[in-house]
Formats: C-alpha cells, sequence, structure tokens
C-alpha cells in the first residue's frame, strides 16, 4: 500500500527555529552516560539520527543541576565539566550532519523505584534526597515530607541554569520534562500536589504556577529567542488513567498561562497519538494544546507501532504503517506541526529515510534487544 506521506516531509520554522521535517526524536533514556557524562557513542547515537532525516532531535532526559534530581547514575548529567563537555560534542556532532537538537531537562521527584519497576533498576539504595509538592508519589501513599518555599524556589533556579547552559552548549532549545509523574507533572497532579500555599491549590490553574513561575525563569535566562518546549501529559507512570483535565475550559487554565510565561511549542504526550481526548471532538492532546495557546504543538504515541509503549517496552512488536492515513490526516488539518517518534528511531536510525523512499519492507520492529546497545 502506497502512502503519501509528504506532509512529514516539509520543513518547519518558527521564529528562530528551523528543521528540515516534521519528524521529531521523542526523549528515550538510554542510560549509556557512565557517572552521567555522555560519551562518543552517545554522541554517535544522536548523530546517526540526525543523519538519518530527523528534523529535531530531543535528547534522553539530563539532570537538571539540583541534588536531588538523579535516580539512575549512567543517565547523562546537565551539569558539572565532564558531562557538559559531552554534551558540547553531541551538539556539534548533531549540528555537523545537518540536525537540530535540544535537551530535555528532567528531575524525577518522587517518581523512581518501586513505582517504575522496570524502567529503572538501578537506583541507588542511599539516594535518599526525597523533593517533591507533597511527599505523595501517588494517590494517597505519603512517603516525605513537602518541600519549603524556599526549596521549591531553589529547584525552579535549578531548571533555568540548565535551560541557560543549553543555550551556552549551542543547543537548538530547550524541552522542559513537565510530563508523566515526574516532578513538574506531580505539581500539576491533584493527587501529588496537596499544597495550600502559593504551589497549590484545589484547581489545575493553583497548581500550574509552579510550572509557570519554572517557564518564567527559564525565559528571564535564554531570553526571548531561544525556544522553549514544554511536554506535558495526562497519563502518569503512576497510573495511565489520570487526568489532569477533564474538559478543554480545564486544560486552557493550565496551558495559557503556561504560554504567557514564554513556551513556544507544547510537546503532548500520549500512549496514542490517533485517540480523541476530550468528547465531541476528534482533536487529539496535542491539537487541543495547539488550538487552546496558538503555539505550534508536537503529537506523539505510538507513531509506526500500533501496540503502545508502555506494554511493549520489554517485548518485540512489529512496525506497522496501519495508523498513518490518520497521521497524515490529521497533519494535514493542521491538528499539530511536529510528529515525535520513539522506539521506531530507536531501533532504527535510518526510519525517516525508508519512510520517505517508501521502502515500509525495511523498517525494523521494535524489539527489547534494541534497549541493549546504542545502535
Ligand atoms: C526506552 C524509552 C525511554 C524513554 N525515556 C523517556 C524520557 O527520558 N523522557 C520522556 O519524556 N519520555 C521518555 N520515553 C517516552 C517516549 O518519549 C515516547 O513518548 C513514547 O515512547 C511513545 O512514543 P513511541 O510510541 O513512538 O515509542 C521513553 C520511551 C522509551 C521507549
Amino acid at each position: 500500500m502506497a502512502y503519501d506521506l509528504s506532509g512529514l516531509f516539509t520543513p518547519f520554522t518558527h521564529g528562530p527555529l528551523h528543521l528540515a521535517s516534521r519528524i521529531v526524536m521523542a526523549p528515550m533514556t538510554r542510560c549509556f552516560s557512565p557517572g552521567g557524562v555522555p560519551g562518543e557513542n552517545v554522541a554517535a547515537y544522536y548523530r546517526r539520527r540526525a543523519e538519518g532525516g530527523v528534523g529535531l532531535i530531543m535528547t534522553e532526559g539530563t539532570w537538571i543541576p539540583h541534588p536531588a534530581a538523579s535516580n539512575e547514575e549512567n543517565a547523562p548529567r546537565f551539569y558539572g565539566e565532564d558531562a557538559l563537555a559531552g554534551w558540547r560534542r553531541v551538539v556539534a556532532e548533531v549540528h555537523a550532519a545537518g540536525g537540530k537538537i535540544m535537551p530535555q531537562l528532567w528531575h524525577t521527584g518522587l517518581t523512581r523505584r518501586p513505582v517504575v519497576e522496570n524502567l529503572y533498576e538501578a537506583v541507588p539504595e542511599d539516594f535518599a534526597a526525597k523533593v517533591s509538592p507533597s511527599g505523595y508519589v501517588t494517590a494517597g501513599e505519603k512517603v516525605a515530607e513537602p518541600m519549603t518555599d524556599a526549596q521549591v524556589v531553589e529547584l525552579i533556579d535549578a531548571y533555568a541554569k540548565g535551560a541557560e547552559t543549553a543555550k551556552a552548549l549551542g543547543f537548538d532549545g530547550v524541552e522542559i520534562h513537565g510530563a508523566h509523574g515526574y516532578m513538574v507533572d506531580q505539581f500539576f497532579w491533584h493527587e501529588t500536589n496537596k499544597r495550600a500555599d502559593r504551589w497549590g491549590g484545589p484547581k489545575l490553574a493553583d497548581r500550574a504556577r509552579f510550572g509557570i513561575e519554572l517557564i518564567r525563569a527559564c525565559r528571564a535566562k535564554v531570553g526571548p529567542d531561544f525556544p522553549i518546549v514544554l511536554r506535558f501529559s495526562q497519563w502518569k507512570l503512576q497510573d495511565y488513567n489520570a487526568k489532569l483535565a477533564q474538559t478543554p475550559r480545564e486544560l486552557a487554565s493550565l496551558l495559557e498561562p503556561l504560554a504567557d510565561a514564554g513556551v513556544d511549542i507544547f510537546h503532548a504526550s500520549q500512549r496514542r497519538f490517533w485517540l480523541p481526548e476530550f468528547e465531541g471532538s476528534d482533536l487529539n492532546l496535542a491539537g487541543w494544546a495547539k488550538k487552546i495557546t496558538g503555539k505550534p504543538s508536537i503529537t506523539v504515541g505510538s507513531v509506526g507501532i500500533e501496540q503502545e509503549m508502555l506494554e511493549t517496552l520489554f517485548s518485540p512488536v512489529p512496525t506497522t504503517l496501519g495508523k498513518f492515513d490518520k497521521l497524515m490526516e490529521m497533519l494535514g488539518r493542521g491538528d499539530f506541526d511536529l510528529v515525535a517518534v520513539g522506539r521506531a528511531l530507536l531501533v532504527d536510525p535510518q526510519w525517516v529515510r525508508k519512510l520517505q523512499r517508501g521502502a515500509y519492507a525495511e523498517l525494523q520492529p521494535y524489539s527489547a534487544a534494541s534497549l541493549a546497545s546504542l545502535s
């Protein structure tokens, strides 16, 4: 069967950001940076995706300069001369191949083992710095004390330092990881944010405050022209069916102030891109983000693979084009601007080129074995 995928291969421009294609590599933690330092193998891994036609690479989550950000010593840091020299090399390699790249700034908050048992096997036992909005890791499970106001302010500063570093290293923008039940999302979600001070409250609009101040702080450090992307999601690793927003109006109470604070592009993480977000409309989450804010948006979730990520992370799945007609229809009518691809690009650096050539039979199926090396 032939597909008209030409819409994926048109350039995208937003302010200073110029991308050769609409395909974004989704951020994927790989844990190949011993001691938090991304080496030559990591630079070559990202370079291969740039050579392979990816328009924009989002790096794996990288730890902001905060003592409690990290729970995995082989995931890359975004501080310290050794790690930053590694990132400088990553940027140079990707740019040499004509690609664009942004780091994904990450703080896990309390979301570490045992909630994500399969994803993070190597949490050091002595990793005791437990910071989070209210000490809840998931609904009803209080395991630590809330952060003080001063700690929250300090944390925001660490994100802002990360954004400043991204600009200094020559990245093409920065992505804030505000999704999947990690730190920023722990502020957004009512089950993990029980605060009654300025960082919390009964409404999503109240719990948006941390994200808003964080984006403002990043914007103040990087100036008006450096792209800031915010990744957000309804679902959490702690609860796949969780919803921050029950209605478009509630979603607007989160996203509008974030856009005003300085988000340029919203990266709306879904497990399956084709699912409508709210009743009565075909729009998915990225579609709503764009409609509400007027900003460009990125969709993601099982593009090229019909089984969603969490069900298949450790098992092989065929690559399929079954939903590409739907993807092209949604992209074509402007629901979203960019399409992020995770597992298909993890397993196959040439995935974009193969699509472009129509060589569908050559697309590599995703398999857990691909996690074992940086190919
Ligand atoms: C191995 C692996 C690691 C991931 N690590 C991250 C991460 O660091 N940050 C993040 O926001 N999402 C992460 N994700 C989620 C992906 O970015 C993406 O949203 C998800 O895989 C769905 O896209 P896909 O169906 O194209 O794989 C990860 C996914 C995989 C498979």
